[in-house]
């Protein structure tokens, strides 16, 4: 199997690629990646060695049709899996305009090079956040009509649209996962776990928004690989599957766990303006996958997290790089004025 993976040099993408690497041994792997603010091509040293013939790297830009149709036509894929997109929240209320240029336009090049070069499946990684945002009861189910409230997700929803409109006017066989919110080793530090680990580590404030009563349904990030390929391999042609934690937590019940951990007190806690729309609760009902798919999560969120905790304490010099790069400048953007 000659796979196309995009945005493998993120976050989730560098999860999966190892996943697949270790668990897959017929797939073969090419690597895709723009390495924007948030992709490191440190989290993928050493794998065409350690796998001869079964990993290479292009740096590209998904939204770059003229590059995307020299790759399509040098290899033959059977199976596109596109995790390539803006994904942080806050950055795209800052300027939506790369989240359309990424997560829309990049979906319709890589759909139309898909049509052409008759790869065999696309697989659209998207989000729960489609959905929008749910009150106190309820969980999220595949047939709810999208609703998303920030320029994220909305460009994530408008992806998933995308792809229903390539199966049925081009017959092609896509299909899409909806995850809810990951965590685990490589994450960028500007998301909530890492965010919220490294400040506390190094004894600095732990910026919670709003009154930090948010809800997100946590999924450890081996998870949701295994839910991707899973769809990947199972899924229903046209179809979306939602993937889950089952791990619902209030964003303050999560910091104060993090400080417990890292011996710290609540004195580094700090309650700073919310952010703007921000949704108040996801959870997933993931009870179509485990019908269809036989996945369920496995990694409850106690064991995630602790192995997390201790990925980022291992791993200092790995987020030490990060923050001297234009993070910091970023992070001053943000936090500076709350
Ligand atoms: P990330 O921001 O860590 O990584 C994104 C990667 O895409 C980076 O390596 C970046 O360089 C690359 N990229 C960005 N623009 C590109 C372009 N134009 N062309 C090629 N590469 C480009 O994101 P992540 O958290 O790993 O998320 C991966 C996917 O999973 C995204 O599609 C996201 O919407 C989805 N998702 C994420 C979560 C989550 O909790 N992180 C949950 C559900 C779904
Ligand atoms: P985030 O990791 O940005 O994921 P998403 O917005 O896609 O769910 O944020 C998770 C939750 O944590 C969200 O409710 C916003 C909140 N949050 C904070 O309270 N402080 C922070 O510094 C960050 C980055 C997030």
């Amino acid at each position: 199997m000659n796979v196309l993976l995009t945005g493998g040099c993120g976050f989730i993408g560098t999860n999966l690629i190892r996943y697949i690497l270790e668990n897959k041994p017929d797939w073969k792997i090419v690597n895709l990646d723009l390495l924007t603010y948030a992709g490191n091509l440190e989290n993928t040293l050493g794998l065409e060695k350690a796998y001869p013939g079964r990993y290479a790297f292009i740096r590209a830009d998904i939204a770059d049709s003229r590059a995307m149709a020299g790759i399509f036509s040098s290899d033959a894929f059977d199976l596109v899996l596109n995790l390539a997109a803006e994904s942080h929240v806050d950055r795209s209320i800052e300027d939506a305009g790369v989240f359309i240029r990424t997560n829309v336009l990049g979906v319709q090049v890589l759909l139309d090079a898909a049509v052409k070069h008759k790869v065999k499946r696309f697989l659209q990684v998207s989000t729960d956040e489609v959905y929008g945002s749910l009150g106190p009861e309820g969980k999220f189910r595949e047939d709810l009509p999208m609703a998303p409230n920030s320029p994220y997700s909305a460009a994530k929803a408008s992806a998933d649209l995308l792809v229903r409109a390539y199966v049925h006017t081009f017959g092609l066989d896509a299909v899409v996962t909806r995850c809810s919110n990951n965590y685990g080793p490589y994450q960028f530090p500007e998301k909530l776990i890492p965010l919220m680990v490294i400040n506390a580590s190094q004894g600095k404030e732990l910026p919670v928004y709003g009154d930090g009563k948010n809800i997100r349904d946590w999924i450890y990030v081996d998870d949701h690989c295994r839910g991707i390929v899973a769809v990947a391999e199972k899924g229903r042609t046209g179809e979306a599957y939602n993937l889950g934690g089952d791990a619902e937590k209030q964003n303050i019940e999560i910091v104060r766990l993090i400080l417990e951990r890292l011996g710290r007190d609540e004195s580094l806690l700090r309650y700073v303006k919310d952010r703007p729309g921000h949704d108040f609760r996801y959870a997933m009902d993931f009870s179509k996958s485990e019908a269809e798919l036989g996945w369920r999560p496995e990694v409850d969120f106690p064991t995630g997290m602790r192995k997390t905790i201790q990925w980022y304490l291992d791993n200092r010099t790995w987020w030490e790089k990060i923050l001297s790069g234009d993070y910091q400048s970023y992070y001053e953007r943000m936090y500076a004025n709350r």
